[in-house]
Parts: C-alpha cells; structure tokens; sequence
C-alpha cells in the first residue's frame, strides 16, 4: 500500500505548523562523544529544508543508542544537535526532555526558521514497548506527523508506529518516500538482468534475505564467511573459517533449489587469523588449508563478480566479501564497490543496503557513485525479506 508523502501535503498544511518529525539520528560516536559518521544526519537534512522552506516548524524526534528506557548521558542527542547545526545552517534548539510541559512549551516558542531537536526518545518508559499513552503525548509535540526515520522503521515504537497513529496527516518524509522506491522498486519491478550480491558472515542473518530475493533474481552472488557454510554443504574442507554447522542442511536444500542463480566464491583469500593479512594467499575453494581461514573471496571470484554486476541493469548489494576493516581483506568488497559504481556509470540501478556494505561504499568514497545507499541496516534487511515495517505501515495511506 503506498503512503502519504510529505511531498503530497499543500504548503498551508505545513506553513506556521509544528512539524512533528521522525529522523533515525542514530549515529556512531566516539569515545570523546564526536560523531563519527554523519551520513545519516546529512541524509536528514532535505526534509528539514522542505519544511523550513514553506514556514513549517521542525520539532524533531529520535533515539540515539540503547538506554533502555532511562535517562543516561552517555546517549544524550546534544552533541548530535551540534553537529545538525552546522551541517543544516540553521539554528538547533536542543530540549533536555521529550514528553514533558517543558517540551510541549518549547514546540511552541521555536522562533521560524529553526528547528528544535528533543532528547532521546529511548530515555523514556514505554518508547520501546510503544505504550500508546506516550504516543499520545508524543502527538501534542506537533500539528502533523512526518516519518523520515527509515532506519528505525522496523522498530514498532512510541515515537515511530504509534504517535503516527495519534497524529495526522502522518506522512513519509523525503527520505523515507527514496528509500521506499529505490528498496521497494528493485524488489517489485526490476530491470533485467537483476544481480544480488549478499556478503556477510552468517548465513543465519540472511536467509530469509536469500529466500525472498532468489525467486527475483538472475543471480545471487554470495560473498563473506557465509559462503563456507555453503561450501561445508558442498563437501569441502574449510579449514579454521567460521561455520554454522546448524545450517549446514539449509545451505545444501539453497545449492539444490535454487539451480544456477546462486553463486559461490571459487577461491578464497586465507590466513591463519585475521590480523596476519601479510601472509594473505589465494587458494581454490576446495583447498582451503587445516590451519587457515577465508577472511575474503578471492581475486578470481572479485573479477567475475564484477564482470556480472557489469552486465547487469538492477543491482542490490547488502553485506561484505570478507573482513573489509582489515586489509588485504578489503579487496573484494572494494572490488564490488567499484564494479557497482562502474555500473551506475553506464545506467544500472545499483542500490546498496545499509549498515557495513554502506560504511564500506562511503569509507572508498564511492557513495555519491551509487543509485542509492541506504540509511537502514536492520531496517532494510527486513523490507528485503518481504516484512512490514511497522514505521511505514502505521502512515496514512496516500
Ligand atoms: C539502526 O542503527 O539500525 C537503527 O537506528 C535502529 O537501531 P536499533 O537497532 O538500536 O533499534
């Protein structure tokens, strides 16, 4: 069912109001408190400029960490305020509380042209257990409800699924609607030929990734630890590689099922740990030794990969080849970033799901390269298996 948008709402339904809005702030700090990935802030910011642009009132709201439920400095969203202020240029008031008079009276006071950002959502009771009589008084924070959070749309929480059912309209914001077309495009109506490329290293986290995609795909290319499990099905030897010997059946009914459209590695890049990347070497798959590990998929398999994301017209790529924070175990993840930027180049679609893929994409700087890069990790994993995400469910339908 496809959802209101922001982009739907006439300029007097947002001007002069207090636009209630969702972000997914959620970023990584460092140990000093200094954000150290802002994409997801900077992804923000489009929305808050629609709304400021046609005299609306951005109130925003978002979790940061995982407090549970109580107030604790180490999550607090000031220095998340900070850096939104001088990413957005324009002032960014920061309320110590959410769902307080206090707040409610700071919704009112915010002076045009501002924007007001509230305290962690996760320092109150009930947020996380989406207790409807917080969602209520998360609905008196605005006039509308925009949800622009995509990253935390699986979560079914106060100040996602339920205050959209308090508030109305409640509409996808800018980047919630371009995740949802580029996800919910590649999965409804790709172009052909349709490449999947799904990395990582546990099968378990995938499966049901694997499953939904495979019966729309040309070809599923799998990369990442996972791949051993698959190859302990095949029969091979796998050496110290990780292994999920409760899968190993899964991996077997996948080979069998799924004819030539599933994909393995053919070498691998092995060591004996993954901090001896010196002595990194490349072996067939079959011939992984007793005391080493795949930390990578191998050069062979990096080129091949890349020639079929090369011909490809829709590709989708979610998880790493193999360790990629640790050279050489990098190269074949990089080597699908670039095929895939390559690929955009000559007018593929190339979307790249969220979490390590993405930090991989944006650390090469190749991000700006791609159709699309996403701001959800679990977020987009679960709208790739088919599930409802309960952030967009709960909108008004358009
Ligand atoms: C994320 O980082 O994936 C989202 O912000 C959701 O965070 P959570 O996994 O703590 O719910």
């Amino acid at each position: 069912m496809k959802k209101k948008t922001l982009r739907s709402l006439p300029d007097s339904q947002l001007c002069s109001k207090r636009v209630l809005v969702r972000l997914d702030l959620n970023v990584p700090i460092d140990d000093s408190g200094h954000v150290t990935d802002d994409t997801r802030i900077r992804a923000s910011i489009p929305t808050l400029e629609y709304i400021l642009k046609r005299g609306g009132r951005p109130i925003v709201l978002s979790h940061f960490g995982r407090p549970k439920g109580k107030p604790d400095p180490r999550y607090t969203l000031q220095p998340v305020a900070d850096v939104l202020e001088s990413l957005c240029g324009h002032r960014v008031v920061f309320c110590e509380t959410t769902d307080t008079d206090e707040a409610i009276k700071a919704t009112h006071e915010l002076p045009h042209g501002e924007i007001l950002l509230l305290e962690n959502t996760r320092f109150l009771v009930g947020e996380e257990s989406n207790d409807e009589g917080l969602a209520r008084t998360l609905a008196e924070l605005g006039d509308l409800f925009v949800n622009d959070a995509f990253g935390a749309a699986h979560r079914a929480h106060a100040s996602t699924a339920g205050v959209a059912r308090q508030l109305h309209p409640a509409v996808a914001g800018l980047l919630m609607e371009r995740e949802l077309d580029y996800l919910g495009g590649a999965l409804a109506d790709p172009k052909h030929p349709f490449v999947a490329i799904l990395g990582g290293s546990k099968i378990s986290g995938k499966i049901d990734v694997i499953r939904a995609l495979l019966p729309k795909v040309d070809a599923l290319l799998i990369g990442g630890a996972m791949a051993c499990t698959f190859y302990k099905a095949m029969g091979y030897e796998v050496g110290n590689s990780l292994v999920e010997p409760d899968r190993i059946d899964l991996a077997r009914e996948l080979i069998d099922t799924s004819g030539t459209r599933l994909i393995l590695p053919h070498d691998a890049m092995v060591a004996r740990n993954m901090d001896d990347g010196s002595n990194a070497h490349t072996v067939k798959r079959d011939a992984i030794p007793a005391d080493e590990a795949m930390f990578d998929i191998g050069p062979g398999t990096a080129q091949s990969y890349a020639r079929a994301i090369a011909s490809a017209k829709t590709v989708l790529w979610n998880g790493p080849m193999g360790v990629f924070e640790k050279p050489p175990f990098d190269a074949g993840t990089l080597a699908v970033a670039r095929a895939m930027a390559d690929s955009t180049d000559h007018g593929a679609i190339t979307i790249v799901g969220g979490g390590d893929s993405a930090a991989a994409v944006t650390g090469a700087r190749l991000a700006a390269r791609m159709s699309h890069v996403s701001t959800g990790g679990g977020a987009s994993l679960e709208f790739l298996e088919g599930k409802e995400l309960p952030g967009v469910a709960a909108l008004d339908d358009a």
